[in-house]
């Protein structure tokens, strides 16, 4: 009997992916993969929200199911596919945008964000996205769902919508947890440290891309905002500092008292270098992977196929049963 619990998440194809993305959701995606039946999605229904170039959304697509694959998926145990090869997603957001309050997503503070950012186009899209990120989930009766913090109210949404029908009819979806690393959960602009770390920032400077060369790193680690004191330590006021200490601490599973230590008496310029150092070693060889995988094309296409496959079959399932009970004609 298979007794591992189910673990899904997804990431949307929109161009860059930051160290943010990747130490608030892919690096614990990867830490917890053999511990759960893994189930990961490229969303890429999500990134139409926001107007996207035909060509370049294709090639971030192909790109973005590379990197991810050499961040280190597991494609032997893992399923990995892009959201738009499985229609099941679509047509339980329909079902379940029927059994969410306009209410509910008003108060959703990221339609807020977007909606100011974006406001020359706020589509009805935008809008109802929470409900298809809660399909996503419960689709595949998820246990665990690894996220960054921001994600934390679509989460709790996911699971009062998945209450809601469970109560109305029968128990039909699990209710997943979420899963928000304490360490990392929101990795801030190295531009702004009380803004979140964002791929859609106009000032590249604020992010680091997981594709950013090394001199690149280096040089916007040398840039980041810190405070006028120039120890090492974790401390109110000093929030670019923590976050340089979180970014360190991620990347080489030190802990904050450890890093205090090895940079007592030594100034920001020092702390500044090894950060970026860190951050190379640990994305050098996801680069070399990345392009390695990205000039065999035949061999992406086997992956996301194969994924789609097994994705249907576990998504159609769910879909099925939910028809069935709100009364659909078989
Ligand atoms: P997206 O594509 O914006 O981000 C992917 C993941 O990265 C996390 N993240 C961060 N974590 C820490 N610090 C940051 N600065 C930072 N920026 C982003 C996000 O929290 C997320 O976990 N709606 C989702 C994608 C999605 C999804 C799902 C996620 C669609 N369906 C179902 C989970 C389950 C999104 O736009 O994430």
């Amino acid at each position: 009997m298979n007794e591992k619990k189910t673990l899904f998440s997804a990431i949307q194809p929109s161009g860059t992916i930051t160290l943010g993305n990747y130490i608030g959701a892919i690096k614990n995606w990867i830490d917890l993969q053999d511990k759960f039946d893994c189930i990961f999605a490229l969303a890429d229904l999500h990134t139409i929200t926001v107007r996207q170039d035909p060509k370049a959304f294709r090639k971030n697509t192909i790109e973005a199911y590379a990197l991810l694959l050499a961040c280190g998926i597991n494609i032997k145990d893992s399923i990995f596919f892009i959201q738009s090869h499985v229609p099941a997603h679509s047509q339980l957001s329909w079902v379940l945008s029927c059994y969410t309050q306009f209410g509910e997503l008003s108060r959703m503070t990221q339609f807020k964000d977007k909606s100011q950012k974006h406001s020359d186009n706020i589509t009805c899209g935008l809008f109802s996205y929470p409900v298809l990120m809660a399909s996503d989930i419960l689709l595949y009766q998820a246990d665990v769902v690894p996220v960054g913090a921001d994600q934390k109210q679509h989460l709790e949404l996911t699971r009062n919508v998945a209450e809601r029908f469970n109560s109305i009819y029968t128990p039909t979806f699990k209710i997943p947890e979420p899963y928000i690393h304490k360490n990392g959960a929101k990795i801030m602009s190295l531009q702004e440290p009380l803004k979140k770390m964002s791929k859609s920032d106009s000032n590249p400077n604020s992010y680091i891309s997981i594709l950013d060369k090394p001199d690149d790193i280096i040089k916007k680690f040398k840039r980041a905002i810190t405070d006028s004191e120039s120890s090492v330590r974790f401390g109110e006021g000093k929030d670019g500092i923590n976050n340089l200490m979180t970014i360190y601490s991620c990347m080489t599973n030190k802990s904050f008292d450890e890093i205090e230590n090895e940079f007592s008496g030594l100034g920001y310029g020092e702390f500044k270098l090894s950060v970026a150092q860190a951050v190379i070693d640990k994305l050098t060889p996801i680069q070399t992977k990345f392009t390695e995988l990205l000039s065999n094309k035949d061999y992406l296409e086997k992956c996301y196929k194969e994924s789609a496959e097994k994705a249907t079959y576990i998504a159609n399932k769910t879909l099925n049963k939910v028809m069935k009970k709100i009364g659909f004609i078989n």
